[in-house]
């Protein structure tokens, strides 16, 4: 992973990831989506003496150079910082967000000279959630209720800190990751095995997540094979075990 100026050669890609329902669903993304806005958004972020107010980078994953996601900090000209980040669909479920989080604030933490920054995520995006803990944030199990906003309406929020002492916490944290052994599924792949563990059927599971069920029965043979089970209630015993999922 690494963090680059944005280009206006990125607009293509750009235009692709932030067409994603995830994207329009968790940010503040227009929708629809077009590649105008992509134009405006990469004009207003390339590097000029401006950067400096609204610090923007493109997230790529070496050894491409592809635009595959974004991450900018909102400083509040008061030693702190808002962060908010997307990863595109095709670099997700390989924790390039953490890895961006933490080098964007150990930069804000040195170059800006901040004290903290700040997250909110709208309550239920647990991919976020995940990232911002792996990443050093502090975040209380408490939902602050309509404290986002999002096209033109309230939602309630998850909110996170991170100093510099917890970004050092954090990459302990980061490191025992690095460390962990067992299965890496996909996101995909651990949303059918949160789907298994509440005994949904192929049918369900394709209704539930907008996917065939020939789609649905190649990630349950993918998890069988990840977990080595034979059975998918064995793949759901693995995958408590390895807290990959929890009972509903
Ligand atoms: C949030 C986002 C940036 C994370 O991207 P990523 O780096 O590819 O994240 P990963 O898929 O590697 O997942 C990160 C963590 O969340 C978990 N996760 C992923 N999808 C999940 C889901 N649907 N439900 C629960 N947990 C999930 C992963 O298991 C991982 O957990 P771990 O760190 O404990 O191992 C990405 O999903 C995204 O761009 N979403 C849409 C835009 C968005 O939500 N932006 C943030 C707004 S606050």
């Amino acid at each position: 992973m690494a963090l680059r100026p944005l280009t206006s050669a990125d607009a293509h890609d750009i235009t692709a990831g932030c067409q994603d329902p995830e994207t329009a669903r968790w940010t503040t993304v227009p929708v629809p989506y077009d590649r105008a806005h992509a134009e405006e958004w990469v004009a207003q972020h390339a590097p000029t003496e401006e950067w400096w107010s609204n610090p923007t980078w493109a997230v790529t994953v070496v050894p491409s150079d592809r635009w595959s996601g974004s991450l900018d900090l909102r400083p509040d000209g008061e030693a702190g910082a808002e962060v908010g980040y997307l990863i595109a669909p095709w670099a997700r479920g390989h924790g390039h967000a953490a890895r961006a989080l933490r080098l964007a604030c150990s930069w804000a933490f040195t170059a800006l000279g901040l004290q903290v920054v700040t997250w909110h995520a709208y309550a239920g995006n647990d991919a976020s959630l995940r990232t911002a803990r792996r990443a050093g944030f502090r975040v209380p199990d408490h939902v602050f209720r309509s404290y986002g906003a999002q096209r033109g309406e309230r939602r309630d929020a998850w909110i996170g800190t991170l100093t510099p002492d917890d970004l050092a916490f954090g990459g302990r944290a980061h490191e025992a990751r690095a460390a962990y052994v067992g299965p890496r599924l996909t996101r995909r792949e651990l949303m059918v095995l949160s789907q298994l563990a509440r005994g949904q059927s192929n049918r369900a599971i394709a209704a539930e997540l907008g996917i065939s069920e020939n789609t649905v029965k190649n990630h349950v043979r993918s998890i069988l094979q990840k977990l080595q089970s034979k059975s998918r209630a064995e793949a759901v015993v693995l995958g408590l075990r390895h807290g990959l999922v929890t009972l509903p």
